[in-house]
C-alpha cells in the first residue's frame, strides 16, 4: 500500500480550511487536498438529499485522485451524508461532530451551539444531545449570515466585526460557553472574543476530528512513514480561482510554498 497518498478534506466553502490548517498541525508529513465547494455555498439551508449528492460528487472525486481517506471538514455534510458514504466507499471516512460533550463538562448553565439550520435540526446532533441527557441546557442558533460573512468577506475585518456583533447583540448577549458547530464560525472566533472583551469560553470540534483521522490511520497503518519533508497541500475550488486563493490566505501560507 502506498501510505504517501493524499487525505481528501473539503466542505461547502472555505470553512472547512479551519480544518486543514488543524490537520497540517496534527500530521505534518500527510499529504492533502482540499476541495472547497464555494459555488453551492451555504449547504446548510440545502436539503438533506442535495448535500448528500454534493458531498458523494467530492468523495467521487478524491477516489478518483487516489486519495487514502477522507475528511468531512463541515458539520452539515457530516449530518447529512457520513452515514451513507462510509456504506459506498472503503477508505476511512472521518466526520464533524460538534464539541458539545467538553463543552458540558465545563459548563454549569447553559451550552449555546451555534451551527446550521441542517446540523441542528439533524437526528446525528439530537442523539447526541440526548445521549448527553442535556436538552434542558442546550441553546441552539444558526447563523447563515456568518457563512456568507466568511466566504464574501473574511478579509474586510471591520465588515466581519459587525455582523458578528450584531447576531450576538441580538441572540447571545451573555453567554457563558458557545460551541461552534460549523466550520465556517472558527475563523470568526477572535472576532467573537472581542465581542465579549474575552469573557467567554469557545468550543469547536477541530482538533478532535484531527486526533479521530490519526487515530484510524495509525490503526490501519496508512500514516505516512516518509518524514523527510513537510507535507503537501493542494487546493481545489468549485467556484473561481480567486477562491483558492483566499484558501492560502485563510491557512496561512503562500500558495508558492506548499
Ligand atoms: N461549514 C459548514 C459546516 O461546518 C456549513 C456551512 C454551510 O452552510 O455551507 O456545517
Amino acid at each position: 500500500m502506498n501510505r504517501t497518498r493524499r487525505i481528501g478534506v473539503f466542505d461547502s466553502g472555505l470553512g472547512g480550511v479551519s480544518v486543514l490548517k488543524t490537520i497540517h498541525e496534527v500530521l505534518p508529513y500527510e499529504n492533502l487536498v482540499y476541495y472547497g465547494d464555494s459555488l453551492h455555498a451555504p449547504y446548510g439551508i440545502k436539503s438533506k438529499e442535495e448535500v448528500f449528492q454534493l458531498s458523494k460528487n467530492i468523495t467521487d472525486y478524491f477516489v478518483g485522485l487516489g486519495c487514502k481517506a477522507i475528511v468531512i471538514a463541515c458539520n452539515t455534510a457530516t449530518s447529512a451524508a457520513v452515514s451513507r458514504l462510509r456504506l459506498l466507499y472503503d477508505i476511512p471516512i472521518i466526520g464533524m461532530e460538534p464539541a458539545v460533550k467538553p463543552a458540558f463538562m465545563y459548563t454549569k448553565g447553559e451550552v449555546a451551539v451555534l451551527a446550521t439550520e441542517m446540523t441542528l435540526k439533524e437526528e446525528k446532533f439530537n442523539t447526541l444531545i440526548r445521549e448527553l441527557n442535556a436538552d434542558q441546557r442546550i441553546l441552539k442558533y444558526p447563523a447563515p449570515e456568518w457563512v456568507t460573512c466568511v466566504e464574501n468577506h473574511f478579509s474586510d475585518h471591520a465588515y466581519v466585526q459587525n455582523c458578528v456583533d450584531i447576531f450576538l447583540e441580538k441572540n447571545l448577549k451573555n453567554a457563558e460557553t458557545i460551541v461552534l458547530g460549523c466550520t465556517h464560525y472558527i475563523f470568526l472566533k477572535p472576532y467573537i472574543e472581542n465581542y465579549y472583551k474575552g469573557n467567554i469560553k469557545i468550543f469547536d470540534g477541530n482538533l478532535g476530528t484531527a486526533h479521530q483521522l490519526k487515530h484510524a490511520l495509525e490503526s490501519l497503518d496508512m500514516l505516512n512513514k516518509e518524514r523527510v519533508q513537510r507535507g503537501q497541500i493542494e487546493i481545489f475550488n468549485s467556484k473561481s480561482d480567486d477562491y483558492v486563493d483566499k484558501s492560502y490566505v485563510l491557512l496561512g501560507f503562500n500558495r508558492e510554498d506548499l
